[in-house]
């Protein structure tokens, strides 16, 4: 099933295109963010994470249905000991133009020269605060120090496309002049996402969720302004300001039409495609990744689910579906 003139097959029945994969590769993590995981993360002995193998042939599919850009995600993917190779066998689909990865960053000093040249093209990093404190209370982990040390590798072996991600929390995170300062300096985008509920997550969320269009206000009072959205973008609305060589990101979820620029696809570490991350089921992949023979229906599996993808999720109504909590496919 060859897709024609690069153009994709993945387009579902409210005319969305989807040339964005997002694959989750583990749902270990070595940190315990609040909102996220916090009492840290307990292996379950029954769930085995997508291998090797399996992970090539859901590239392979894909990327011939029409998807180009593929993002590594968990958990925390770099706990994977193949982590590195994976990257690399991705790399070997040249219809595959961008390699993303989003990490908590603890692994990227060390490792960030050998991702590159692997084929890694752009990095997302989490940082929930500017403040080293604040950080440890968020992560569990006193480790933001170690983080800022891997972005200033990162720019040093030459990624060009660094991004950060902070989940927006009223009364921790919400003051702006945290991360101002530092993204004058620095070649980044800053995206603040809206915390989302999930099924473990219902009084945090009641406590520290807030809306993203606050620190829209205090950006346009402070002369930012909104910059016009480019190809494989997706939702996030960016501003940027004469005066800082950084952008700033805003994700709502909560924001009206929200959904309408969504292009993406998620595959779980277990190989479940969710194509919502908030959808009250998901489809099973696995049993077609066992041999190359089963393509076809693998293919074909995936673009008939495709017509079921909702036009938007239900948080609204406080319906986070089967998702409890984001480790084991990564936001
Ligand atoms: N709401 C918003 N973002 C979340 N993430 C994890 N859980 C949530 C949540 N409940 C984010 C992480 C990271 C990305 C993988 O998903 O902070 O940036
Ligand atoms: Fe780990 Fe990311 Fe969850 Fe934090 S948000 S606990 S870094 S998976």
């Amino acid at each position: 099933m060859q897709q024609h003139s690069g153009d994709t097959l993945l387009v579902d029945g409210y005319q969305r295109r989807f040339e964005y994969l997002r694959l989750s590769l583990t749902e270990q993590c070595n940190f315990r963010c609040q909102y996220c995981l916090p009492d840290g993360y307990h292996p379950d002995r029954t769930n085995q994470f997508l291998a090797m193998p399996e992970i090539k042939r859901v590239i392979n599919a894909f990327s011939e249905l029409g998807v180009k850009k593929v993002r590594l995600t968990g958990g925390e993917p770099t706990l994977r000991r193949d982590f590195t190779d994976i990257i690399s066998s991705i790399a070997d689909y040249s219809s595959i133009k961008e390699i993303a990865l989003t990490t908590n960053g603890s692994r990227l000093y060390h490792n960030i020269a050998q991702w590159k040249d692997a084929g890694l093209t752009s990095l997302n990093v989490s940082i929930d605060s500017f403040s080293p404190q604040q950080f440890a209370l968020i992560t569990g982990e006193n480790k933001l120090h170690q983080v800022m040390r891997g972005i200033d590798k990162a720019f040093e072996v030459g990624m060009a496309k660094i991004k950060i991600n902070t989940v927006l929390m009223r009364g921790v995170n919400d003051d702006l002049s945290y991360c101002l300062p530092w993204l004058k300096e620095h070649n980044v985008d800053l995206r603040f996402i809206e915390l989302m509920e999930t099924g473990e997550g219902q009084s945090y969320f009641k406590r520290y969720h807030m809306s993203g269009e606050k620190i829209e206000q205090q950006l346009l009072k402070q002369g930012w302004q909104l910059m016009v959205k480019e190809g494989l973008s997706g939702p996030a609305k960016v501003y940027q300001h004469t005066d800082y060589l950084g952008r700033i990101g805003l994700i709502m979820p909560y924001a009206k039409n929200f959904c309408q620029s969504c292009n993406r696809l998620r595959i779980s570490a277990i190989g479940k495609l969710h194509y919502c991350l908030f959808g009250d089921s998901a489809i099973e992949l696995r049993d077609l990744l066992s041999n190359d023979g089963q393509k076809i229906l693998l293919q074909q599996r995936i673009l008939n689910s495709l017509k079921m993808k909702p036009e938007t999720h239900f948080l609204h109504q406080h319906d986070a579906g089967i998702t409890q909590n984001l480790s084991f496919i990564g936001g």
